[in-house]
């Protein structure tokens, strides 16, 4: 069975997007690690849209996670044609102060399991030369971050890996979508690793869409199969003159403007 597989699907942008996607009357399989929010959500879907709802509780800061689903997905016999990598979180501080574990979990979480799951399921799709993988980054891909140093990393390497992957996949008929959302009144901001002073100084003047608009920018960007979308068209504005400013130039004026926003 053809079915949608959409990692941090248990809140913000990924819950939008499963809304999206099962109004079109796809099948969806959700990940993430709230398993009673996994299982409100799908049966909702289920009963609104008439569609096969399934979920896996996964924890994708664990390097053994992503094999887990795929297993998982051959033993309930679905065929995931369409992989959206969404899961995702961030940090705000500065580096040298910043949980070491916590950010190289949050490598895992961002950068490999997305890597390990597109293993995983673009094997299948190349042999059918069908399927689509739509990787979510930011708009912080398109700038060095100060004070979001590694979340800006692990975001870069997202933009980077896709759009390689992307011209990989051409020769088998697959679509490889980047997506990049600007700031988004999810919980993403909330997190503890997020929700300090440094994260504040983030949000202050920025302008924010909704995860359904967001969700709706997505589904519209994977019907017209587009490379690349970044959501909100300020953003879009930002991110798309940034490739002709130097990238240090771009970190010295944002790290001066959050020292000055901090009082520093
Ligand atoms: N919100 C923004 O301003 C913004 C801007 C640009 C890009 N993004 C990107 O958009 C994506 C979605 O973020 P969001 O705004 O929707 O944030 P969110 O509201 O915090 O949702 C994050 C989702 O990821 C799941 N998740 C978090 N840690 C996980 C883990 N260890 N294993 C499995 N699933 C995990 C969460 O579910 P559980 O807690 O149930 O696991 C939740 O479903 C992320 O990749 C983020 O980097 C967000």
């Amino acid at each position: 069975m053809n079915t949608i597989l959409i990692t941090g699907a248990s809140g913000g942008i990924g819950e939008a997007i499963a809304f999206q996607f099962a109004a079109k009357k796809h099948n969806l399989l959700l990940v993430a690690r709230n398993e009673s929010k996994l299982a409100a959500l799908c049966k909702e879907l289920h009963e609104k849209y008439r569609i096969d709802t399934q979920y896996i509780a996964a924890d994708l800061t664990k390097p053994e996670a992503a094999a887990a689903i795929y297993e998982e997905t051959i033993k309930r016999g679905l065929n995931v044609n369409v992989l959206i990598n969404n899961a995702g979180r961030g940090s705000s501080g500065e580096f040298y102060q910043n949980d070491l574990e916590s950010e190289i979990e949050m490598m895992q979480l961002n950068n490999a399991s997305l890597v390990a799951l597109t293993h995983c399921f673009l094997r299948n799709m190349i042999a059918k030369k069908s399927g689509n993988i739509i990787n979510i980054a930011s708009m912080i891909a398109y700038f060095p971050s100060p004070y979001m140093a590694v979340y800006a990393g692990t975001k870069h390497f997202v933009k980077i890996f896709t759009y390689a992957l992307a011209e990989e996949c051409k020769p088998y008929n697959l679509n490889v979508m980047l997506f990049s959302p600007g700031l988004t009144s999810s919980n993403f901001m909330n997190t503890k690793q997020n929700d300090n002073e440094w994260g504040k100084v983030v949000t202050q003047n920025s302008k924010t869409q909704t995860p359904e608009q967001v969700a709706a920018e997505l589904m519209s960007a994977f019907e017209k199969k587009k490379s690349a979308w970044i959501s909100g068209s300020q953003n879009r504005f930002f991110a798309n003159i940034s490739g002709l400013i130097p990238p240090r130039f771009i970190a010295r004026t944002f790290g001066q403007q959050k020292r000055r926003q901090m009082g520093l």
